[in-house]
């Protein structure tokens, strides 16, 4: 994984919502903290072209998110703050295979590959579920599932563990570790974060720390005291 910002910034109308910045990103496991408000949905969504930027540019190996987007959505997986939210079909393999079926697969493709991913995160059991019905974590891994089947190679996942109970939360934890995906994570469940290889924390718009976990996380507390 590269994932270059350089000199990128984004403006809502008069509003700076992350000032221009410059950098590049290679580890596997890489966090991102700060208060509320400070930029941090706006930074991640920057890296898949949701958010195009204001001023400069941003390349994901190598591919600029604004004049190559397509692309870049096919190698950055993006699991929203809000999963409901990126649910498109009632019934959990519907809305899995929903992915598949617009990059052209064919039915036992789909079929195979729907099975396969509900399998791989031990939630065979809500293909049949309507995913309105599920719980909040059962909703993080439906939607983890739809994202994972398209074969990303990056994974965001904008606070995962958000709303979850211990039980859930560990799950998560355990299937972040265990993927073999690049994986970019914005938390205030720090802890989750703990042995992440690099931490950038943001403060209104400004990416003011960018260290190994220990270090980011103590200047939070101490920006956040
Ligand atoms: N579409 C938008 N239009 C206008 N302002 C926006 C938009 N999206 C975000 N902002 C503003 O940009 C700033 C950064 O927002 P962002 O969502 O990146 O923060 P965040 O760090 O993810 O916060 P949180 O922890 O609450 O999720 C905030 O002041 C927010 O109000
Ligand atoms: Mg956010």
């Amino acid at each position: 994984m590269n994932i270059r910002f350089d000199n990128a910034g984004v403006d809502y109308g008069k509003r700076t919502a992350l000032y221009p910045l410059s950098l590049t990103l290679q580890e596997r496991r890489i966090g991102i903290i700060g208060l509320n408000g400070s930029g941090k949905t706006t930074f991640a969504r920057l890296i898949n072209g949701l958010v195009k930027p204001t001023t400069g540019s941003v390349t994901v190996n190598g591919v600029d998110t604004v004049t190559d987007a397509a692309k870049v959505l096919g190698t950055v997986g993006y699991i929203f703050q809000s999963p409901q939210n990126q649910i498109i079909l009632p019934i959990v393999r519907d809305d899995i295979a929903f992915g598949l079926k617009a990059r052209g697969y064919d039915k036992a493709q789909i079929e195979a590959a729907v099975e396969s991913v509900l399998g791989r995160f031990g939630v065979s059991h809500l293909a049949a579920r309507r995913a309105h019905e599920l719980s909040g974590g059962e909703l993080q891994m439906a939607a983890l599932c739809s994202v994972l089947v398209t074969g990303p190679d990056i994974l965001i996942l904008d606070e995962p563990t958000n709303q979850l109970d211990l039980k859930n939360r560990a799950l998560v934890q355990k299937t972040i570790a265990g993927l073999p995906e690049s994986v970019i994570v914005i938390s205030h469940d720090l802890p989750l974060l703990e042995d992440f290889e690099r931490v950038l924390l943001f403060d209104q718009g400004r990416l003011v720390a960018d260290a190994a976990a220990a270090e980011a996380i103590a200047r939070y507390r101490e920006l956040a005291a």
